[in-house]
């Protein structure tokens, strides 16, 4: 498991040092954007950091391809890196997700560190050992489980990112805090503007924390972990159908609107009081205030979500609320309760 295996800012530096003073060879692997800002800042505390051999994909999502990993390869082997080799992942979540994904089957599996550059990517992506490329036009097709042997967190990392990002994180922030600690939905409600977030690396360790402790006990996502997938079938329908519709949305405003549906579906299966339901509402439409962003056909939004289903089992498998900070995973909801729900969004 990767317990024990995060470190930060000192500490993350100290522990950096050492694998780059050891003696495997490194590799970097970056985007276009943290190879110009965020190695000059991990080099100027580690200058050893230079004697890696850094191989650079373009930003973006469009770089989570076969094409990419094919590339990773080749310049592996070209470099002559061996099964002893370390790949650094430096980068957000498609860097992490591909560079986990190359290293868990480069010469049956090396070692690789995690170095994320996004909030989004420190809270989710980088944690809990889920590698994937996107294949075909669908998203993480093909991947494994295989864990980091670190994780390195630096706040300062985070400086330079945009305001829309932090918003974007923090959606899995307040999903971490509803599917597991109401003391911590707590601590977020007083986060007036999130990218002040910055300021409060504690609140980001405990998302950290609690992804971590939901993977401790499920590693291959059967059970437990699907915990976290609380707002993603609804808000990745919505992104779906979004996208289709060449409307952008931030992958976390898609997440928040998906939580305001399945919160208002647990309350419809009688888990969640209206007090709770309100107070969700009320609490993600403070920092989501524009949602919902543009109309969403209902029809088109069932179709989606029953193809999403249908590539994981037969049954409907929602993961809902029983109260702030409590989930329950594998909920049956039919097609008028998900009306329903889209609706309230538009009230
Ligand atoms: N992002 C959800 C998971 O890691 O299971």
């Amino acid at each position: 498991m990767v317990e024990n295996s995060i470190f930060y800012n000192e500490d993350a530096f100290g522990k950096l040092s050492e694998i780059i003073d050891n003696e495997s060879e490194k590799f970097i692997l970056c985007d276009t954007q943290t190879k110009k800002y965020c190695l000059p800042y991990l080099s100027s505390k580690i200058p050893t950091l230079t004697k890696a051999t850094i191989l650079s994909l373009p930003k973006g999502e469009n770089s989570k391809e076969w094409e990419s990993a094919i590339y990773v390869w080749d310049k592996l082997l070209k470099k002559n890196a061996d099964k002893h080799s370390i790949l650094l992942n430096v980068g957000g979540g498609v860097v992490c997700d591909l560079g986990g994904f190359v290293a868990s089957v480069f010469k049956r599996g090396i070692t690789y560190v995690n170095i994320p550059t996004s909030l989004m990517a420190q809270v989710d992506a980088a944690i809990g050992g889920k590698t994937a490329i996107n294949f075909n036009g669908i998203k993480n097709q093909i991947g494994s489980f295989y864990l980091p042997q670190y994780v390195f967190i630096f706040n300062d990392l985070l400086l330079s990112l945009p305001k829309k990002h932090y918003l974007s994180a923090f959606a899995e922030m307040l999903k971490h805090a509803l599917i597991a600690d109401k003391k911590y939905w707590e601590a977020l409600k007083q986060i007036k503007n999130t990218k002040t977030i910055i300021n409060h690396q504690h609140l980001i360790q405990q998302s950290i924390n609690i992804k971590e402790n939901i993977v401790a006990q499920d590693f291959k996502d059967c059970k437990e972990r699907k915990k976290l997938n609380f707002g993603h079938t609804i808000g990745h329908a919505i992104e779906a159908e979004l996208l289709k519709n060449r409307k952008n949305i931030l992958h976390g405003e898609a997440i928040a609107w998906g939580m305001l549906v399945e919160a208002h579906l647990s309350w419809q299966k009688g888990f969640l009081s209206s007090q709770d339901l309100e107070e969700i509402n009320a609490v993600i439409r403070g920092y989501y205030y524009s949602l919902p962003t543009y109309y969403i056909n209902e029809n088109n939004l069932i179709k989606l979500i029953k193809n999403d289903k249908k590539r994981i089992s037969n049954n409907s498998n929602i993961t809902l609320l029983k109260g702030i900070g409590c989930a329950i995973i594998n909920q049956n909801c039919s097609d008028s309760e998900i009306r329903k729900a889209v609706r309230f969004t538009f009230q």
